[in-house]
């Protein structure tokens, strides 16, 4: 019997191949797991007006972990177009399936490593070991948006702050809000899960990313939150860096910096960053960690361009596959695949085009297979 059940969302583009390469890996690794495979994605948006059907919530309740490959979205006027005919003008609204499940299953933290590996020909320097703890589940993600704003609404925020006075002319459908959401509990639960993970792995410090001095309520919220948990840390400094500074220091001296902790929208922003600095998106992997579940995935899109050709460099849907071994505690397992894919980079033979080579996703997954396999 297999000791897990996991949900296996392949979903859109090079999703289904980055996944079967991560499979290729963890079978060799003896991971012992029944998948259970589930629909997500932009076919099942066409076909039933929803990217993310019920069944598949289901499966992710009654899974262990899941592993998801990628996503496409599309912009509301093409979304709609592509929708089967039956399915137009009924009201139904794309959504994109990983941000609803990270809120779905309140998975919020958002963890994604980026550690150069020794030889990528891709990295900015050798010596870079970030790891970016994103909110998952609010901040400017939190849904609640208005365009056109009705009146209600712009009357209560008049009421209460005289910054309205200068949208008082504006139309209602020229005016669009956006609410940036921030809670205590959001706030303290990120931070405290950076400052675990700078303790558990000897990170000399976590830098909160924010910009307090322009947002002083939502950024003020996060810093002076994280000076409150960063109390609980003797050993380990809080740096506080306001988010554009933070985009010039990770270009001047990414050496300088390990945990870096952050709101929704500006972890999705320097985590981009921080994943170019070790070779692209190609090694980015993150884990959406809740209190019981967790869903891994590679941070790249689903690069419809390349789908069903093979050629997309599978390491960070690999490296996702790692994270969660090493979230269900098989973590010698996790450590075998980190060796390999250390291996396989340093020695250079087998290389997907993203480093210059011509391996296909398989070929570099079967590379890193057999050396963590052995
Ligand atoms: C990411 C992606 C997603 C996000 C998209 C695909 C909705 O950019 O995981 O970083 O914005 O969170
Ligand atoms: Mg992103």
């Amino acid at each position: 019997m297999a000791k897990y059940r996991i949900a296996y969302l392949p979903g859109d583009g090079v999703g289904p191949e980055v996944l079967q390469a991560a499979r290729m890996v963890l079978d060799a690794v003896g991971f012992a797991a029944e998948y259970v495979e589930g629909d997500v994605g932009w076919e099942f948006w066409r076909k039933e007006g929803n990217p993310l059907p019920e069944r598949t919530i289901q499966i992710l309740k009654n899974t262990d972990a899941c592993l998801f490959g990628a996503i496409t979205s599309k912009p509301k006027d093409e979304a709609e177009k592509e929708l089967s005919p039956e399915l137009r003008g009924k009201g139904y609204t794309y959504f994109s399936p990983i941000v609803a499940i990270r809120q779905l299953f309140d998975l919020y933290a958002n963890v994604r490593p980026c550690r150069a590996f020794p030889g990528n020909p891709l990295n900015f320097r050798e010596d870079i070991d970030l790891v970016v703890f994103r909110e998952n589940t609010e901040g400017l993600y939190s849904g609640v948006e208005f365009h056109p704003v009705p009146d209600e609404v712009r009357e209560a925020l008049s009421a209460h702050s005289p910054k309205m006075q200068r949208f008082s002319d504006v139309p209602a459908d020229e005016l669009a809000i956006s609410c940036r959401i921030f809670t205590r509990r959001g706030c303290e639960r990120i931070v405290r899960a950076a400052f675990e993970y700078a303790k558990k792995h000897g990170y000399p410090t976590v830098t909160v990313v924010e910009k307090p001095n322009v947002i002083r309520e939502t950024s003020g919220m996060m810093v002076r939150i994280a000076r409150e948990v960063a109390r609980d840390y003797p050993g380990i400094d809080l740096w506080e860096t306001n988010v554009d500074a933070m985009c010039m220091w990770l270009v001047k001296n990414p050496q300088d910096y390990g945990v870096l902790v952050s709101s929704n929208m500006f972890g999705d922003i320097i985590s981009d960053l921080a994943a170019q600095l070790v070779g692209g998106l190609g090694f980015a992997s993150a884990g959406n960690i809740g209190e019981d579940y967790a869903v891994f995935e590679p941070t790249h899109g689903s690069a419809p361009k390349y789908a069903g050709k093979y050629r997309v460099n599978p390491t960070a849907a690999i490296l996702a596959a790692k994270m969660m071994l090493d979230w269900l505690g098989e973590t010698e397992k996790a450590k075998r695949i980190q060796e390999a894919v250390a291996q396989v980079l340093a020695e250079g033979k087998v290389r997907t085009y993203d480093m210059g080579g011509d391996a296909s996703t398989l070929q570099m997954a079967e590379a890193i297979a057999e050396k963590a396999g052995r």
